[in-house]
């Protein structure tokens, strides 16, 4: 069975909808590693309960950027993964693990790229006034959430939304096309044609 990695700093929701939809067998794939940056991130927990291998790499503890992202490049070679799942990792990676993992880095963003790349995409989303939102799975190249895009879901906006109500709605579906995304590329059925990606 084909394995991945998942990165995360934080809460670690969509890092647990990948969990649940490998419980489920809808994810036939193996999760080799959490990697965190954070050694407070709520992630770890639901590794540990799942029995899932975690590394914590504290980026406080390195003497700069550089540093941490060798050790992160090191780690990742070591997990032997097909893929790496950016799931809620609050970096931007460095060109040279982007170019070391060509198509082979998924990121989820909480918004329909290319509209709203970036931090807080759902406060510029309200900010902006549009009427529908969403979600991107898209692979990582080397600019900020702007590779191609392998899936989509979209929300409406509503009148009263706000950043929060907006952001649980949002989550939904990212916890919907983020297992989707990971089983289509563990089944190698995307084909990527420049910025286009087809689905076999
Ligand atoms: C999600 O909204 C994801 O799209 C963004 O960061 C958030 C992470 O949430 N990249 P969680 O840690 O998966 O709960």
């Amino acid at each position: 069975m084909k394995g991945f990695a998942v990165m995360a700093s934080g809460r670690g929701s969509n890092f647990q909808a990948l969990i649940d939809a490998m419980k489920e067998g809808t994810l036939p794939a193996c999760c080799l590693r959490l990697i965190t940056d954070n050694p407070s991130a709520y992630a770890i927990e639901r590794a540990e309960k799942a029995g899932i291998p975690v590394t914590v790499l504290d980026y406080a503890s390195y003497p700069d950027r550089s540093a941490y992202e060798q050790a992160l490049l090191r780690e990742m070679r070591a997990t032997g993964a097909d893929l790496f799942v950016l799931a809620g990792y609050m970096r931007i990676l460095d060109r040279e693990i982007v170019e070391a993992f060509p198509r082979r880095i998924l990121n989820i963003h909480p918004a329909l790229l290319p509209s709203f790349p970036g931090l807080h995409a759902q406060r510029q989303a309200l900010e902006h006034g549009v009427r529908v939102s969403g979600c991107s799975v898209h692979l990582v190249d080397s600019g900020t959430d702007t590779g191609p895009i392998i899936l989509q879901r979209c929300v409406r906006v509503e009148q009263d939304d706000t950043e929060e109500s907006l952001a649980d709605r949002i989550l939904e579906e990212e916890h919907r096309i983020l297992p989707e995304a990971v089983r289509l590329f563990m089944e190698g059925r995307l084909n990527v044609q420049g910025r286009r990606v087809r689905i076999r």
